[in-house]
């Protein structure tokens, strides 16, 4: 990183201008200006040429948006950060799509701060040998999309939960999403979405051999979530003789026609779940603290991770249905053997869904736990981190060197968008 870089502050409260400023300057930036939402801001940007404009994102939000935009015209080169008190992946995704590289949230302190601009200076040789693997899973497809594949090795760890919220939340972030259920034994997406399908995996699989592109969707269920369901049969024994190789075909044809393909499987390891895990992008793999099931779920990860031959798809993920635990997330993270990706916590309407069938993520998006599964959305969708992770942290979202224009952040999503 270049010794003192040259920061340009946008912000329309004086008082907070300032006190950015302040916490710049103290840590050795130099701070070629501080402004509101005016048309000196271009001015300003164009004449100093900073290497990082940090502009803060508020109300008036049309008027942030063009100073925003207007700085990036009058200086390209720079990386912009937003920082806002907005944590809503809705205002995360605005930003990023007017061109902000980063978007950190308020209070701002030195360190979010420092590592954003770090991150946004560092040269690329710096930048690979970072110490943390990317969230974000590289398409494996060459297509842009992701399958992510929601397992675990005990039943009753909030599996189908997560799938829903995580599909709904993708969706909802703009990404096409489809969400398969592929539990052969209580598959429940459709309970718990409020959905009464006409067709299921199984009539997909069926239907092969005049499957393509252009039909499967009609195959799937459209929620009012905006998630295409194709859920589970209603009897287990529908699943009888399935073969997993025209399973496989399906979720091919899916991931070329969805960006983002989310699947719940059952905690026991059938051929269709075997077809689902080889198929993921990224695997979050649940566990409580539950001490039964810490104790399932690290032999489980050591399996998934030597099969699968990519430990980075297979992510280690608390979940706690419970109030309180015996055993502490760090305990359960040394038991595990692996650092632990996501925590989700406690929430005790967790599988509530209102009367269209929309879960919790829409219709009580400002719970902890909608917060969580919105945040491990962006992060598998790339973008930055739209609230203040819950410990553990997931690694931060880094796009790889190669591919970083300044000023562009080439996250997943992005790319999903504009595909
Ligand atoms: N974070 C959470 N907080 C509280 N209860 C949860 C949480 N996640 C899941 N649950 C509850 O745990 C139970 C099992 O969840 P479910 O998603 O059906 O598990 P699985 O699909 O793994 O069998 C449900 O009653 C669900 O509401
Ligand atoms: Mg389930």
């Amino acid at each position: 990183m270049p010794s003192y870089p040259r920061i340009l502050v946008i912000d329309p409260d004086a008082e907070s201008r300032a006190e950015v400023q302040r916490l710049l300057v103290n840590s050795r930036y130099v701070v070629v200006g501080g402004v509101g939402y005016d048309e000196e801001a271009p001015k300003l940007a164009s004449e100093f040429k900073p290497q990082v404009v940090l502009i803060a994102y508020q109300e008036p939000v049309p008027l942030a948006l063009r100073a925003l935009q207007a700085v990036k015209e009058a200086a390209p080169e720079a990386f912009i950060i937003a920082y806002s008190h907005r944590g809503d992946i809705q205002s995360v995704r605005r930003v990023i799509l007017a061109g902000a590289w980063d978007y950190i949230s308020r209070p701002v302190n030195l360190k979010d701060l420092s590592r954003s601009i770090e991150l946004a200076l560092a040269p690329a040789s710096e930048e690979r040998e970072g110490p943390e693997p990317a969230v974000a899973a590289p398409p494996r497809n060459g297509r842009h999309s992701a399958v992510v594949t929601v397992f675990s090795a005990k039943g009753g760890v909030g599996k189908t939960v997560l799938a829903v919220n995580l599909a709904a939340a993708l969706a909802e972030a703009g990404c096409p999403t489809a969400l398969v259920d592929l539990d052969t034994v209580f598959g429940d997406v459709a309970r718990m979405t409020r959905l009464t399908p006409q067709k299921t995996f199984v009539d997909a699989v069926r239907d092969i051999d005049s499957l393509d592109e252009s039909n499967v969707s009609s195959y799937l269920s459209e929620h009012p979530s905006g998630v295409h369901v194709l859920p589970a049969p209603p009897q287990p024994t529908d699943w009888r003789e399935l073969d997993p190789a025209s399973a496989m075909r399906v979720l091919d044809l899916l991931r070329h026609k969805y960006k983002a393909v989310v699947v719940d499987t059952p905690a026991t390891f059938t051929d269709l779940v075997v077809v689902a895990l080889e198929a993921a992008d990224v695997a979050p793999v649940l566990t409580t603290l539950d001490p039964i099931s810490v104790e399932a779920t690290a032999p489980v990860l050591q399996l998934l991770s030597s099969s699968l031959h990519a430990e980075d798809r297979v992510r280690p993920t608390i979940n706690h249905t419970r109030p309180a635990s015996p055993l502490s997330e760090t305990d359960a993270a040394e038991q595990l053997g692996r650092r632990v990706s996501w925590v989700l916590p406690y929430d005790q309407y967790a599988g509530f869904r209102d009367e269209a069938g929309r879960p919790l993520v829409l219709c009580r998006s400002s719970t902890r736990l909608s917060q969580s599964i919105t945040e491990m959305a962006a992060s598998l969708a790339g973008l930055p981190s739209p609230l203040p992770a819950v410990a553990p942290a997931p690694a931060p979202v880094r796009p790889s060197a190669a591919e970083r224009v300044p000023g562009e952040r080439p996250s997943i999503l992005r790319r999903l968008i504009r595909a």
